[in-house]
């Protein structure tokens, strides 16, 4: 790196982060070299650690980010954690500007009585676990179980009950990490209820991921057309979004559908909180559930209010698919309520002062919270880049001075910090396809970083 680049570092390899870098790349005012840091040896965040292992072409995606890594003004700078490996200091005394990208890694309670039994689970763990997340491969959850709840109506509940609800010959093609699949061959799950707290008008999955379930190979779909009545508020809802009516026509045809006999079901429930988990010898038992209506807050918003009526549900897992949350970086603003990172248009805020914090940005998951597709990062990455650039031509580039010699990679050698570069990643991953060819399966996961270590020092 040298004074007539201006030097960017990224913090996270996830899709925030490869637009960040794409952007900055292919911007042509400024010379620019980029280095992007992950705490794991692997890329990608959760295009590999949580799209489901079933949508293999969702990873296509990756292709676009290997152009970027392939440009020559990128490095990857994999297993190297901000905060541990590398902290606030180092970045900034090594870089013009760093941007944050790492994502809402945590997960949501839902505080309730029970919540810390055995087998009450967040999608967050279960899903990092059957994707091989090296964090979560001890997870080990007991699927010697006849039930599961479900706990929310969004793509990732949808994601987690179509993976319990798939036979093992589904599975086995995929990349699913060979320690779920072990445990998912093993599983007697027959009855998976995915429970939303509002009505199916009020649903967060899209209507190619409600529509899979009339197709399942061994599971039927189950949904009770009492539930898809709608009040007045939620029609009017319907007739302004698409989605929604659509979602709705799909339920209806599940109905219509029907049961057919098929090993296993998916139940579908409307209008139901899980208000306790129940257990016996410090395991899930069963979830007891209120019935809810809808009402409307003075926003319009349609807000699930207890009935007072209850019921139980006899299951040995409940798992929270509640939304994800963010997680504070060390020396870095962070707004708890939100779990974000404070900013505007992508610029670090100060939210004691309100003042910029200069030569500080975020982007993705950590600046907005954990909503939106991978593509819905390449506008927000955008809008960080658009902003980083108006301050460098306002300001210059930023460290005015940069010693000779404060490579990066001379910090992470002095600190025997074992990063994994791109061209690492890619003998890596070149392996797993390889295993994964003689398998008939995309990829077999590494999932131990040591083993993924192992095969760079081969
Ligand atoms: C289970 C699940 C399935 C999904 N499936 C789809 C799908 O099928 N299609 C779709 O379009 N969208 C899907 N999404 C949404 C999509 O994955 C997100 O929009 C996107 O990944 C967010 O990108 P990001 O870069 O902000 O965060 P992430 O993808 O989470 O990337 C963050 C990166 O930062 C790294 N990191 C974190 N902390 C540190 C640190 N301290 N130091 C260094 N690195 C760090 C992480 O290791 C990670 O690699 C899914 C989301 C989930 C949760
Ligand atoms: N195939 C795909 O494209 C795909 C796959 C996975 C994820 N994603 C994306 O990734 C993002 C995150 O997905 P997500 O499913 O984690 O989040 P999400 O879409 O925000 O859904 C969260 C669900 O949890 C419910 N919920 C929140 N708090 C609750 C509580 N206390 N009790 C009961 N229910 C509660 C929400 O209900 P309310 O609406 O009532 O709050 C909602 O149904 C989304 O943008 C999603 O589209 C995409």
């Amino acid at each position: 790196m040298n004074n007539e680049h201006l030097t960017v570092a990224i913090v996270g390899a996830g899709p925030a982060g490869f637009y960040a870098a794409g952007a900055l790349v292919s911007q042509k005012e400024f010379p620019v070299s980029v280095d992007i840091f992950d705490r794991l040896p692997a890329p990608y965040g959760l295009v590999r650690y949580g799209v489901a292992p079933d949508h293999e072409k969702i990873r296509n995606v990756i292709r676009i980010y290997q152009k970027t890594a392939a440009n020559e003004a990128v490095r990857f700078f994999g297993n190297v954690e901000y905060g541990t490996d590398v902290t606030h200091q180092d970045l900034m005394a090594s870089y013009d500007r760093v941007i944050y990208t790492t994502g809402a890694p945590a997960d949501r309670n839902l505080g309730i009585p029970g919540e810390d039994l055995e087998g009450s689970l967040s999608a967050t763990e279960f899903v990092a676990w059957y994707n091989g997340h090296p964090d979560y491969v001890d997870l080990n959850p007991n699927l010697d179980i006849d039930a599961v709840v479900v706990v929310g109506v969004g793509n990732v509940a949808i994601d987690v009950a179509r993976i319990l609800a798939r036979s093992i010959d589904e599975l086995s093609k995929t990349d699913m990490a060979d320690h779920a699949l072990d445990a998912l061959s093993k599983s007697k799950v027959k009855d998976i209820y995915v429970v939303g707290r509002r009505g199916p008008a009020q649903a967060k999955f899209t209507n190619p991921e409600i529509r899979e379930f009339g197709k399942l190979e061994v599971a039927d779909a189950v949904v009770q057309a009492a539930e898809l009545v709608l009040d007045s508020a939620s029609e009017e809802v319907c007739e302004n979004d698409r989605t929604a009516r659509i979602n709705l026509e799909i339920l209806n045809r599940l109905v219509e559908a029907g049961v057919t006999g098929k090993e296993k079901r998916v139940h579908f429930r409307f209008l139901v909180s899980p208000v306790e988990i129940y257990g016996e010898g410090g395991r899930v038992n069963a979830v007891r559930l209120e019935r809810n209506r809808l009402e409307a807050t003075v926003s319009g918003y349609l807000n699930a209010v207890g009935t007072g009526e209850f019921e139980t549900i006899k299951a040995g897992m409940i798992l929270r698919s509640v939304g994800y949350r963010g997680v504070p970086l060390p020396d870095v603003p962070f707004e708890s309520r939100r779990a974000t990172i404070p900013n505007e248009a992508g610029r670090i805020k100060d939210p004691d002062s309100d003042a910029f914090v200069p030569r500080e940005y975020v982007a993705g998951w950590a600046k907005r919270g954990p909503t939106g597709v991978i593509g819905t990062n390449k506008a927000d990455a955008a809008e960080t880049v658009k902003s980083l650039l108006e301050d460098v031509r306002r300001d210059g580039f930023g460290l005015r001075d940069r010693p000779g010699g404060n490579d990066v990679i001379d910090l992470l050698l002095n600190r025997n910090v074992r990063f994994v570069s791109y061209d690492d990643w890619r003998r890596i991953e070149a392996l797993e396809q390889v295993q994964g060819e003689a398998q008939g399966r995309p990829r077999v996961k590494f999932v131990g970083v040591d083993d993924m270590l192992a095969v760079c020092a081969e």
